[in-house]
């Protein structure tokens, strides 16, 4: 695993991004696998830039969004496609028909489940998935004692991922309680992965996922079992680390880094 420490949010987001564009750059139709949240926003806004400024083209490019809540439909402000819509689509060239989210609104869950791992693999499965982690640890909505090797399917949120959630909404109440989620399995399938992390609230869940046991109740701890996962945390998010120094000394003695 490599681990990028950056000063801030910024940097955290523009190296993020930078890892994306240098996968675009080589495989033009390269699948991304996207994740919500308020961390890859900073991400995003930038492969916006690199879009609008350097030419950055998704037109060749498919994604597969990482989860959705049960029950909102998609233009409901706090749905995931509702974010993704705002934040990114509208503002780069992805066709339509190449966007893939779950749906939170399907009649038949596990139907729907078993059809998106199977668009996945039909496009020849994820090329790099962007991932934040939850206070609780969690990647995507695979709560504590999600199994390792599980695949999309209904998840019921914990209660800490409700309580860090409702500040997106105007009650606790209006949290969903249900999400429809890659599972661990189908993330570690994807060829590389990219986690962002930033701000002290997240600074636990970074140290027990990097540096403690590989464990179902930290989900992000199975990245450790991946041969090709890029966690990049700001100062605060990285300040549990124990091996800190090391990483900010391979990091800085790496030749083709991106630096700003
Ligand atoms: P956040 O969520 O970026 O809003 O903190 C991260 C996550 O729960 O995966």
């Amino acid at each position: 695993m490599e681990v990028i420490i950056q000063r801030d949010y910024e940097q955290m987001s523009k190296t993020a991004a930078q890892i994306v564009a240098e996968v675009l750059n080589t495989k033009p139709n390269a699948v991304l696998g996207m994740a919500t949240g308020s961390t890859p926003l900073g991400l995003y806004q930038e492969l916006v830039r690199l879009h609008k400024e350097a030419q950055l083209d998704f037109s060749r490019v498919t994604t597969f969004n990482l989860d959705e809540y049960v029950g909102l439909p998609v233009n409901h402000p706090q749905s995931y496609h509702y974010f993704m819509h705002e934040h990114f689509f509208q503002h780069v060239n992805i066709p339509r028909h190449n966007i893939n989210i779950p749906s939170g609104t399907t009649s038949n869950y596990p139907a729907f489940c078993q059809w998106y791992e199977e668009r996945i693999a039909e496009c020849g499965g994820i090329d790099l998935q962007i991932l934040g982690i939850g206070s609780d640890g969690h990647i995507a909505f695979n709560e504590p004692g999600s199994s390792l090797s599980s695949r999309t399917r209904l998840k019921t949120l914990s209660k800490q991922t409700i309580d860090d959630n409702a500040r997106f909404f105007e009650h606790r109440e209006g949290v969903p309680v249900y999400a429809i989620t890659m599972g661990v399995g189908t993330i570690l399938d994807a060829r590389k992965l990219v986690l962002v992390a930033s701000g002290k609230a997240k600074a636990k869940a970074i140290a027990q996922a990097v540096e403690g046991p590989v464990t179902s109740m930290v989900t992000a701890s199975a990245i450790q079992l991946h041969r090709d996962a890029i966690v990049i945390a700001d100062k605060e998010a990285a300040a549990d680390l124990t091996m800190r120094d090391y990483y900010e000394f391979i990091y800085a003695a790496k030749p083709a880094a991106p630096k700003s």
